[in-house]
Parts: C-alpha cells; structure tokens; sequence
C-alpha cells in the first residue's frame, strides 16, 4: 500500500500502568448507568500535550527533531490525579476527564518548550493555553440533554483521588488512526524524561 501523504498526528505523556488501573476504576464508576460515553481505551490514555492534526509525512524527520530538542535531558514532572471534571462543565458534559496537580509548572515548561522548538521548525503556536487533563471517555453526540446531566451528576458525586505521585517519564509523538472500533495511537518517537 502507498504511504499516506499525511498523518494525524499529536504529542503526549506516557502514563504508568497504576494511573492507567485508577483511572479504568474511575470509568467503572461512571459506567454504571450505561451512558452514550466513547469510553477511553486503557491502552490508549495519554496526557496531550499538543495536537498537531493532518501533518504532512515529510514533516516527520522535523517533528521527531523537534521533539528531541525540546525534551532530551529535561526532568520527568511529578504530578498526581486531582478530581474528575468534565469540559464545558458537570451541568452539561462532553468530556469526562481526570485532573492532574503537582509539578505544573514543570509541565508548562515541557509544553512551552515544546511549542518554541516545533516554532523553529515553521509549525505555528496552537494560540490556546494547555489546560493538562486525562481524558476518560467523550460523550457521544445523540446523548440527551438528561443523559448529560447524569453523567454529570455521577462526576460530581466522586471524590477527589487519594495522594499518589507519579513522574511524567516519558513523551510521543503518536499517529491517531481513526477507526470504526476507537482510536489506534502508535508511539513514532519516544523521549525519556530522567
Ligand atoms: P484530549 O487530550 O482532550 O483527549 C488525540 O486525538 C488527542 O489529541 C486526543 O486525546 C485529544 O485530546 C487531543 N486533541 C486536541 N485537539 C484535538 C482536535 N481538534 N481533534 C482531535 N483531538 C484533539
């Protein structure tokens, strides 16, 4: 087969496989009522970074220096799962997520680097700030306005997560292959923070 000319492509952290069990425990509690949600993938929870989109294939060699560049020799951030939240909000969700605290200053650091080096590069700044989150499913577009508020309720009825610190020890660059099934993410290039 050809080589696609372009690649959906986007940067994120690696999660280490106990976040990854606390936050499919966290699904399962917000499963329970059988909701239109596009849970996430366990293998495919990520920290975004950034999202690059259709991305030309000659762009790669670049992006892959970008992001050495950018994160080799950097720290690993110690971060923490916050609370589950949901984007716009609780009321009306569309996204179900787990917050991140700790290092975020750290974290923004990774990002603006990031940002400056794929800059050099002739890639332009996403122009948003990065809100770090992990998101836990999307709620699918035919979900009522009731359905929403259920899920809703359900998130705001959690309790923030215990302590626990984690480092942020390792970045990709991932392809997303849109699927009938879910997203399939696979690691181009992977850096590792120390
Ligand atoms: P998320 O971190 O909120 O889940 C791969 O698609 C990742 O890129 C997703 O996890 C998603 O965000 C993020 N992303 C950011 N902007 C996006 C966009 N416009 N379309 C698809 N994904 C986007």
């Amino acid at each position: 087969m050809d080589e696609p000319r372009t690649l959906r492509l986007f940067v994120a952290g690696e999660l280490p496989a106990e976040v990854r069990a606390t936050l499919i425990d966290t699904q399962g509690e917000l499963r329970r009522e059988r909701l239109p949600v596009s849970w996430v993938a366990p293998e495919a929870m990520h920290l975004t970074l950034r999202f690059l989109g259709e991305t030309p294939a000659a762009q790669l060699p670049a992006l892959r220096a970008a992001l050495g560049d950018a994160l080799a020799g950097r720290r690993a951030p110690l971060l923490h799962l916050t609370r589950v939240g949901a984007f716009p909000d609780t009321r009306r969700p569309n996204v179900a997520w787990a917050g991140v605290g700790g290092d975020l200053v750290g974290l923004q650091g990774i990002y603006a680097a990031l940002e400056a080096a794929l800059a050099a590069r002739g890639i332009a700044p996403e122009g948003r700030s990065f809100h770090p989150h992990l998101t836990l499913g999307r709620v699918r577009r035919s979900a009522t306005a009731e359905q929403r508020a259920r899920l809703g309720a359900l998130i705001a009825a959690l309790p923030p997560y215990a302590p626990g610190r984690w480092p942020l020890s390792s970045i990709a660059l991932f392809r997303s292959e849109l699927r009938r099934g879910g997203p399939l993410y696979t690691a181009l290039e992977t850096v590792a923070l120390w």
